[in-house]
């Protein structure tokens, strides 16, 4: 992604604090259309707090987040989440009593056009709606590798698979913008290359992908990263670039 494509997500001047304690003070970057960006820092330095607030799950201080230039202004995470700001969690979250198929589907609900009382009665526009999101589930439960356990319960996954899970079901609605917090926490070292090939298919299919990792494999994929420490920005570039900038050094990989 070069420095001229245009922006997708933008960040701006983000400002936050939790009592008085100030963790983020004025971090400002961009996400480009269908670029890969990575978010890193030490534990504390500010960034799941910053992805609560690109989400909408909490509003900043101060700054803002844009979309397509528009600012989110105080839409909450459902509205994101339809405009195409998608996230994933630290620990793999899914409904541990549906199964792989039914969990992928929850991710289509919130475009549903088929109503709650349509699907009440049974009317054929959301028999027809049914239809439509489970085909397109089982589509993205086959690209993701989820085909031959589609009807297990996603309770009695490895992580590894929970962890597909979670990304099937945050794109199979074809968001615009996929954030993910430490995606290969937990997971084995196999289990991370799988991941490393996931992503890489998906960023190349379009999706801009946004991602807080401390593994060095999977940033190895990034075009380029943001560094947070105490809640700013030290520095920002390639991973080649960030891994030879002495604050980096001294702050994060603790040379
Ligand atoms: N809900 C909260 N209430 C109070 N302090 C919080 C809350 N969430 C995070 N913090 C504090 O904010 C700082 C940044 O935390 P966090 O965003 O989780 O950092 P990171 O994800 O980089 O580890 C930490 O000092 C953390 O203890
Ligand atoms: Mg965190």
């Amino acid at each position: 992604m070069n420095a001229t494509s245009p922006s997708l997500l933008a960040i701006k001047g983000v400002e936050h604090s939790f009592g008085g304690f100030q963790v983020l003070r004025g971090v400002s970057f961009d996400v480009p259309l269908g670029g890969l960006v990575g978010l890193i820092g030490p534990n504390g330095s500010g960034k799941t707090t910053l992805f609560n607030i690109i989400c909408g799950f909490i509003h900043p201080l101060a700054g803002q987040v844009l979309l397509d230039g528009r600012a989110l202004g105080s839409s909450n995470v459902v509205q994101r989440s339809r405009q195409g700001l998608v996230r994933t969690f630290q620990t793999p979250r899914v409904f541990e009593h549906l199964t792989v198929l039914e969990n992928v589907m929850t991710g289509l609900y919130k475009c549903s056009r088929g109503g709650i009382l349509a699907s009440m009665f049974r009317l054929p526009l959301a028999r027809r709606e049914m239809l439509r999101m489970k085909d397109q589930a089982l589509a993205t439960c086959d690209a993701f590798g989820l085909g031959g356990i589609k009807h297990r319960l996603a309770g009695s996954l490895t992580a590894g698979a929970r962890r597909n899970v979670e990304l099937a079901r945050a794109t199979v609605s074809a968001p615009r913008v996929l954030l993910l917090d430490e995606p290969s926490s937990g997971l084995s070292q196999e289990e991370v290359d799988q991941l490393r090939e996931q992503l890489i298919r998906i960023n190349k299919s379009g999706l801009a992908i946004l991602m807080v990792s401390h593994d060095m494999a999977l940033m190895s994929i990034v075009d380029r990263a943001h560094v947070l420490s105490a809640g700013e920005t030290i520095a920002c570039g390639t991973m080649q670039a960030i891994h030879r900038d002495p604050q980096v050094q001294q702050v994060y990989l603790g040379l």
